[in-house]
């Protein structure tokens, strides 16, 4: 353990989310906790794609949130861990970081980092979630992907375990804030909010003039002067 932080370091894991899963079922660990791995063998993202990072260059981290609450609450719990890597991000001053909705942190037009949230849900209550968030670090090249890291934007490396406290500090606090906070903070970040953008709707192109996230985690969109919300696994950012 690292000292006044409740991280647990791995040197390697086939997914920090599974791990820490597996860590409350069997060893009955309790929040604030989280699991930092060097590396992983069989990293998750969002779409059942996987996750690949060089290891030990980056963040591979999953938070620890118990009784979260009410199943409604869940994208508030997205909102405070993408507010937590931003205000990370900041804090190591990096610029212009964006929100591209749902759950995926972009800097200008290239993603530095994911979050991919995983519940043992009860009667509608989130008993256990699992936060898993990766963030490129130190990671200089990136294969066929629109990607950055905190080196290439700011010309230098960082320490992961300074990165890793600081976000642990932000995500902590942020999971106490109500719902209508976060909503707001997020989306003062919100990616191309205001411009045209074309989503996959049922394998159809669609353009729709991005709005804001609204409480229920959908996207509000305009088209022809009229408002409609998208549900994330709807919809397919084409561009
Ligand atoms: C995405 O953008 O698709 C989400 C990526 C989430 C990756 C992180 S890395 C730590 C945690 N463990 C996993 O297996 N996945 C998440």
């Amino acid at each position: 353990m690292l000292n006044n932080y409740n991280i647990e370091f791995v040197n390697e894991v086939d997914s920090t989310n599974s791990y820490l899963k597996n860590s409350v079922q069997n060893r009955g660990v309790s929040s604030p906790y989280c699991v930092y791995a060097g590396n992983q063998t069989a990293g998750r993202g969002q779409r059942s794609h996987s996750w690949e990072s060089q290891p030990f260059d980056n963040i591979l981290t999953s938070f620890l949130v118990d009784d979260f609450g009410h199943l409604s609450n869940l994208p508030q719990l997205n909102n405070a861990a993408a507010l937590a890597i931003i205000d990370t991000l900041k804090e190591f001053k990096v610029d212009n970081i964006r929100l591209k909705w749902p759950n995926d942190i972009y800097v200008s037009s290239k993603k530095i980092a994911g979050i991919l949230i995983e519940n043992i849900v009860s009667q509608q209550e989130v008993k256990t979630a699992v936060v898993g968030i990766g963030i490129n670090i130190n990671q200089k090249q990136f294969n066929n992907f629109e990607a950055t890291s905190v080196v290439n934007e700011l010309g230098f490396k960082v320490s992961v375990i300074e990165f890793l406290q600081v976000l642990y500090n932000y995500f902590y606090l942020h999971i106490t804030k109500k719902g209508l906070t976060l909503n707001e903070s997020i989306n003062e970040y919100l990616y191309k909010k205001g411009d045209m953008v074309t989503f996959n709707e049922d394998g159809k192109k669609q353009s729709y003039i991005v709005n804001q996230i609204c409480l229920n985690g959908n996207l509000q969109v305009g088209a022809m002067g009229e408002k409609l919300e998208l549900e994330h696994h709807k919809v397919k950012w084409v561009k």
